[in-house]
């Protein structure tokens, strides 16, 4: 993995931060970004390339702008010759998802749809412009963060779950359409893992506990079990997986 280089949306905190470090341990350069946090995002760069002894670059960027992400490549190839790997987990929070996380009586268009822009629309772009560049070097590897909540219930998750579900199924259609380019694509799809997106859920306590009691190995997941998964799908481990649902639930879904 040394010498290689990931983009990463939402490198900041939780998973993508998790993933941020798994990476740049095994020596990889990270370009990511940001949304509110640049004096965060400006410190963790710092530490980053003073422990691990890589480049690291962080960007402001909204995911619900994803059309932008065509300005923000052009921002990362500035600062770097090229891009290996592309992982999308960014997520929105807030009033951005007013009338999208609730109940299924409470959703409303708006929220929904900024979900799905924010999930889906923002894979997509980002995932073009990755694969552009990667088409150029050989190949390369992409990755969308998903959940479990598109396959098991979960309180308020609806926006959300659909959002997964599809984001999931866009995975299977560019594995195939980018695998002559030897781009492979997955996704890796989370149960609740402990982060701040988690914190928000009106019910997180309960989640909380409830994901701990199903889970045979008794325990709430955490960002690094998500970075481990990751890591593995862009390695050359992992050759030839591409198209599939890598998912890290610690066994709740079957439960
Ligand atoms: N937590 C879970 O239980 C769980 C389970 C399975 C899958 N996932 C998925 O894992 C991914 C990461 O979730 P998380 O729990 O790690 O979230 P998190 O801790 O809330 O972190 C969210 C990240 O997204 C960034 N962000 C927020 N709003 C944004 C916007 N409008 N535009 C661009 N970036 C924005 C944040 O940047 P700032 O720091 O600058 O705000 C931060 O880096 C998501 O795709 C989520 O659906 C989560």
């Amino acid at each position: 993995m040394k010498g290689k280089t990931l983009v990463i949306s939402g490198g900041t905190r939780g998973i993508g931060k998790a993933i941020v470090d798994e990476f740049a341990a095994h020596g990889v350069n990270v370009a990511f970004t940001y949304n509110s946090n640049a004096e965060l995002a400006a410190a963790q760069v710092a530490e980053l390339e003073a422990k691990y002894n890589i480049k690291a670059r962080a960007y402001p960027f909204n995911i619900l702008e994803p059309e932008k992400y065509k300005e923000l490549f052009l921002e990362i190839d500035k600062d770097f010759d090229k891009i290996d790997f592309f992982i999308s987990s960014a997520i929105i929070s807030g009033r951005a998802v007013v009338g999208g996380y609730t109940k299924f009586m409470k959703l409303k268009p708006k929220g929904i749809n900024n979900i799905f822009t924010a999930t889906v629309n923002a894979f997509v772009v980002g995932a073009q412009e990755a694969a552009k560049r990667m088409e150029k070097t050989g190949g390369g590897s992409i990755i969308s963060i998903s959940s479990t909540g598109n396959r098991v219930y979960m309180d308020n998750y609806a926006g959300h779950g659909t959002s997964k579900a599809a984001v999931e199924t866009m995975v299977r259609y560019a594995a195939i359409e980018l695998g002559e380019k030897n781009i492979r694509v997955n996704a890796v799809s989370g149960g609740p893992i402990d982060t701040d997106a988690l914190k928000a859920f009106v019910n997180y306590e309960e989640v909380r506990d409830e994901t701990a009691k199903r889970s045979p190995l008794g325990r709430m997941g955490q960002p690094e079990d998500m970075a481990g998964a990751c890591l593995f799908l862009c390695s050359d481990k992992a050759s030839w997986v591409t198209g599939h649902i890598f998912i890290v639930d610690g066994g709740t879904t079957f439960k």
